[in-house]
């Protein structure tokens, strides 16, 4: 038995990790669970994002199952996602996404792996007030951060037998920031001969990724764009519902999907939970527990592919609960 930390979020959070918990058991994971609410909801009823005893919880296990949190805009509120990446060192937040057969989209050859930097770039929160009308937020890049994503998806790839890893950058104008980024990359590239590497502006992925995403393998890129790409692959097979991450550093590990905590369908029963589950199943992966996340995946491949049981955003009319019981009825 393993003991993780899940932590509860808030709008659908709540809903789909009761969900992934009821799968997991079904499943028998050995997995036991310290389950702790924390976000928006949790502040209101006790004044603390998250309280002190998740983070314990979380400094015990070191594996972490977390939902999705609501970041409000505009409040000075920091966002518990980037802290928690920051203050586990979180540096590698990888993001497969895989077409499902059963998910019909134009694209039905994608299998890639977006590798983002977690912890700098403008993200890293430095931000100045120069006058009422000029705001300064700084790109701040280092050979350190840069190195260790680089080497983390050449090693991933090595390791998943993937062919090719990509750099995604924009380094013809940020020539300091990104330009070393991309020279770090090419250094470290010459140490995986095995592995082909080739490089990409980012605008010029975007599109190269709606017109043949099948040309890509793994892609390897800081911050900012790691979180728009990594989104708009999760277009590329359906949407936020089926894109799964995992983020890890040299002593934590935190699993969540990509998607965020859905305000405008909390509650109401439809949420997609697919995400999150196959969050767990990287888990589950991660742990060494790679048959009960294999007999979990395929249930999951089963009602997809069936169709009867597909939540809204897949086209479907399925609840919540009806999606859950028909992959439970598989084990
Ligand atoms: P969102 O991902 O929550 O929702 C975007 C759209 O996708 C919505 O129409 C939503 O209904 C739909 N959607 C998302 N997940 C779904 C699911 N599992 N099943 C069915 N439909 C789903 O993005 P949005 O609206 O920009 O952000 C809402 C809040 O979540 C914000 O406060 C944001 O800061 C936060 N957020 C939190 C994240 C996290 O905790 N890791 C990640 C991204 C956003
Ligand atoms: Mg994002």
């Amino acid at each position: 038995m393993k003991t993780i930390t899940v932590f509860k979020g808030d709008g659908i959070g709540p809903e789909i990790t009761d969900t992934v918990i009821d799968i997991l058991k079904a499943a028998k994971a050995p997995l036991e669970y310290e389950c702790f609410n924390v976000g928006a909801a949790e502040y209101e009823r006790h004044g603390a994002l998250v309280p002190d005893d998740a983070f314990q919880s979380f400094e015990k296990t070191h594996i972490l199952l977390k939902s999705p949190i609501t970041t409000p805009i505009g409040t000075g509120f920091r966002s518990i996602n980037v802290m928690l990446r920051k203050k586990y060192d979180l540096f590698a937040n990888i993001r497969p996404a895989k077409s499902n057969t059963a998910v019909k989209t134009p694209f039905p050859n994608v299998d890639l792996v977006t590798f983002r930097e977690n912890t700098e770039d403008l993200y890293a929160g430095v931000e100045e007030k120069i006058s009422d009308d000029e705001m300064h937020s700084i790109k701040i890049i280092t050979r350190h951060a840069s190195s260790r994503i680089i080497r983390a998806a050449f090693e991933y790839a090595l390791s998943h037998n993937r062919h090719k890893v990509t750099c995604v950058h924009k380094a013809n104008i940020m020539k300091l920031s990104d330009g070393m980024f991309l020279s770090i990359f090419r250094e470290i590239a010459k140490e995986y001969p095995q592995i082909e590497s080739d490089d990409k502006i980012v605008d010029n992925t975007c599109m190269q990724l709606v017109m043949h995403p099948e040309n890509f393998d793994v892609m390897v890129m800081p911050n900012l764009y790691g979180d728009i790409i990594s989104d708009l692959t999760s277009g590329l097979i359906g949407g936020l519902g089926l894109l799964p991450s995992m983020n890890i550093g040299s002593d934590y590990a935190m699993f969540e999907a990509v998607h965020g905590s859905a305000p405008d369908i909390a509650g109401k029963h439809i949420a997609n939970p697919t995400a999150l589950l196959w969050s767990a199943c990287m888990l589950l992966e991660y742990i060494g527990e790679t048959d009960t996340a294999k007999a979990i995946r395929r249930a999951v491949d089963d009602v997809l592919a069936e169709k009867k049981y597909l939540t809204p955003d897949l086209g479907g009319t399925a609840k919540t609960e009806e999606y859950r019981d028909a992959i439970i009825a598989k084990f």
